[in-house]
């Protein structure tokens, strides 16, 4: 998948680079495991993570940063929100996503069918509620966006707030130099376009797999799923605690449970192979739960 738009070898690359980051802690017994003692150790520690990037990691977020604008991320919307792209049912579009083949996982040659149900297996296990299952099961889909024809950097990557002053704690701080939006005086101030806790439904994140999947499920799951769907990428709010001051009431709730899906995000991924055949039947009937038969995406 490499070239120039696509420095990744695939998107795993950019996963991977997340779990040296976050690196998962001995203990997983509850979310707050994974809230840093010391905030400017944290920091020290985010620099020398940028430093040790490989050069296709760190190519990557220049893209991402560099291109995502708020008008970017406005065009994209219009370009895709209309959902008239394809009709196909849940388990469709995980086999679709099945297609996109990531050659740069490290270890495993496990597809990205594999992946999700293996999330989707670890959250069953802790007998988690059954939309967080499913949740954790579709979380990835809107990667099809990749099938689509579009660059990584706008399918993944950390995704952040565009319209307001970007906070420093977003890996790669200083790519947004060369951001077309560093140069509007109404995007720089801390609250940019946003008024105090306006709520993250009123503020534009960047675009991405995230948002798009967002759109295509959000009449049919409760609130805490959709919110783990659609913020589940953003870093900087669910790891490090910024980006407060645009939360609602909802949204410091809700924020709970996108902060209790990221450990199965990040470190369910194993080398055992889920047996399809075996789970198949459960995940219809979940699927049918929530879902009807057909989605526009
Ligand atoms: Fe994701």
């Amino acid at each position: 998948m490499n070239d120039c738009n696509n420095p990744l070898t695939g998107l795993e690359e950019w996963e991977e680079f997340l779990k040296q980051r976050y690196p998962e802690p001995e203990t997983r017994s509850s979310a707050k495991t994974f809230e840093a003692a010391n905030p400017e150790k944290k920091k020290e520690a985010f620099r020398n993570y940028e430093t040790a990037a490989r050069p296709s990691v760190r190519e990557f977020y220049r893209l991402n940063h560099r291109y995502q604008t708020y008008e970017f991320g406005q065009g994209k919307r219009k370009e895709f929100l209309s959902l008239n792209r394809r009709q196909m049912g849940v388990w469709e579009a995980l086999e679709y996503l099945n297609t996109l083949v990531d050659d740069s996982d490290p270890d495993t040659d496990l597809s990205q069918l594999d992946h999700l149900l293996q999330t989707a297996e670890q959250i069953r296990r802790d007998g988690q509620p059954r939309w967080f299952i499913l949740a954790g099961l579709i979380h990835d889909l809107g990667k099809i966006l990749c099938l689509y024809g579009e660059p990584q950097w706008a399918v993944v990557g950390d995704t952040f707030p565009v319209g307001c002053a970007w906070s420093e704690r977003i890996v790669f701080h200083q790519f947004f130099e060369d951001n077309p939006d560093s140069r509007q005086a109404a995007y720089q101030t801390r609250l940019g376009v946003y008024g105090e806790h306006c709520g993250l439904d009123n503020v534009r994140m960047s675009w991405g797999h995230d948002e798009y999947l967002f759109h295509v499920v959000k009449d049919y799951l409760p609130p805490e799923a959709l919110h783990m769907i659609r913020y589940h990428s953003f870093y900087p709010a669910h790891r490090d605690g910024e980006y407060t001051f645009l939360m609602n009431e909802q949204d410091r709730e809700m924020f709970k449970w996108v902060r209790a899906f990221n450990p199965y995000d990040l470190y369910t991924k194993s080398h055992a192979r889920p047996n399809l055949t075996e789970l198949r039947p459960f995940y219809d009937e979940l699927i049918r739960e929530y879902f009807p038969a057909s989605l526009r995406w």
